[in-house]
């Protein structure tokens, strides 16, 4: 999707980010919070998600009867180490701990329920501040019993951060740096971690609160995502020149750039986005200065504004739109918070926190949305997620050919060097795939650029690693 003023060039010096298979594309899920006391039993919950295509979900813990109601439904399943009780700091201390932890809580659901990451702990620095130190040890102790049962390579440690690891200022989003007392102590092993591990940092994001408190500066289509075009109000960062069309994005190049500004530029660590949302109803007086009705007169917490909201949101990750102004290559996995309204959170003057839902308990939808959206106008190629992988049928020297042909052509075959990430398993087929996805996803999916003289075709389903 070409946006007005967008710097073109970048798109051929940012190498992409492809797991090994090259198959990685971005997937939307959805929050499963369970704070409530009248949400459907979780093998309901797991009928629920299929029927609406539904094929992620996050965990806020690790509850042995929605693991087992998750199991043989392929759908991907992210649980946490949660904050509370002793847990965490468990896990910082003992390797021991962790080792039982990642048994009962992760190994024990494998491989019938696809649990594919371990949160540890949630938005630690703002919930449990005096956490902080515990964090980066805790997560290096689930990794190493993940690889001791041999599980690493499928499952991801991370841990979902709220937006104010950043400092002031957040915008413009070239400008935005983690805060002065997380980024040596905290982000900088972290992001170490997560790159030896080949995981992503996780963030948070809620646009609707920029909107909500500055409704004179941010617009409703900006912190919504509609994408105006042509836009009457395009938001420039001026030290870069780049035009955004999204708060959440803004956002995530925020995220970026202080990543960038720490040495973990593009291709080093991705970024996903654990949680985001709007609510449909409901005010929140907590935090001052939110006001329910907005500039143009229009309530600011809405079916309408969250309806937008998700739904531009799935229609990007599902068209495969997910890149941003600063990293136009970058792929965003995000959970939508949350799947149900939940009645036991927030009430009274902060009656917005039980009204993030997709659904009712009674398993009625607040609002429309399709998880199942395919499409978009294409400019050429399709938007429409679709992945290039080798035929192995075309024997291995037909498919050399086409490999070196497409490192040659714009590939990033950077991955699959000797001793790369992605160099495993070493086999020509892989390495094809590898190379013909990059070469494919960089020409936007376009009619012929997965053909190599018959050694590729199209697949419309993410291909397993
Ligand atoms: C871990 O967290 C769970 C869920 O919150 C809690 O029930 C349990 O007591 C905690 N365990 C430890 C060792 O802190
Ligand atoms: C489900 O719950 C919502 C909210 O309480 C209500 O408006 C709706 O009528 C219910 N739907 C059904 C089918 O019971």
């Amino acid at each position: 999707m070409a946006l007005p003023g967008f710097p073109v060039v970048l798109l051929a010096l940012l190498p992409l980010l492809f797991s090994c298979t090259g198959a990685e594309a971005s997937e939307v899920g959805v929050c499963y919070g369970r704070v409530a006391n009248d949400l459907p039993d979780p093998a309901s919950v797991a009928q629920l998600l299929q029927r609406n295509g539904i094929t992620m979900v996050r965990m806020f813990d690790a509850d042995p009867a929605v693991l087992a109601s998750l199991a043989n439904t392929g759908i991907k399943v992210m649980v946490a180490l949660p904050n509370e009780g002793d847990n965490l700091t468990s896990a910082a201390a003992s390797p021991a701990f962790a080792l039982d932890w990642v048994r009962s809580n992760v190994a024990a659901h494998l491989p019938a329920t696809r649990i594919h990451a371990v949160a540890v702990g949630n938005e630690v620095f703002y919930a449990r501040p005096e956490l902080m130190p515990r964090l980066v040890p805790a997560m290096a102790n689930v990794h190493a019993a993940l690889d001791a049962l041999g599980l690493a390579g499928d499952v991801k440690v991370t841990s979902p951060l709220a937006f104010d690891v950043l400092g002031d200022p957040t915008f413009p989003p070239s400008a935005a740096r983690f805060r002065g007392d997380l980024a040596e102590p905290v982000m900088r092993p972290m992001l170490e971690f997560l790159r030896r591990t080949g995981s992503y940092l996780a963030v948070n994001a809620y646009p609707f609160w920029a909107y909500a408190t500055q409704p004179g500066d941010v617009s409703r289509d900006f912190a919504l995502g509609n994408d105006v075009d042509p836009n009457p109000n395009p938001v420039v960062d001026g030290r870069t020149g780049l035009v955004y069309r999204s708060l959440l994005d803004a956002e995530r190049d925020a995220m970026h750039a202080a990543m960038d500004a720490m040495g973990f530029g593009a291709g080093s660590v991705g970024l996903h986005v654990t949680e985001t949302g709007y609510p449909s109803a409901g005010r929140s007086y907590s935090v001052a200065g939110v006001p329910t009705v907005a500039k143009d007169g229009s309530p600011v917490f809405s079916v309408a504004n969250a309806r937008a909201y998700n739904t531009n949101l799935i229609r990007r990750v599902r068209a495969g739109d997910t890149g941003t102004p600063l990293r136009p290559d970058a792929d965003m996995d995000v959970y939508v918070f949350a799947l149900f309204n939940e009645n036991l959170k927030g009430a009274g003057p902060d009656d917005i926190e039980q009204n993030f839902g997709l659904f009712y308990p009674n398993m009625t939808k607040v609002y429309d949305f399709d998880f199942n959206f395919h499409g978009g106008a294409g400019g050429g190629g399709s938007d429409q997620a679709s992945w290039c992988v080798a035929n192995a049928a075309a024997g291995d020297a037909r498919l050399q050919a086409a490999l070196d042909y497409a490192c040659a052509n714009g590939a990033d075959c950077s991955g699959i060097r000797s001793g790369a990430a992605c160099f495993e398993p070493d086999t020509v087929p892989a390495h094809a795939s590898h190379a013909f996805n990059s070469y494919y996803q960089r020409n936007r999916r376009a009619n012929g650029a997965c053909d190599f003289a018959g050694a590729a075709y199209v697949v419309y389903q993410q291909p397993s690693e």
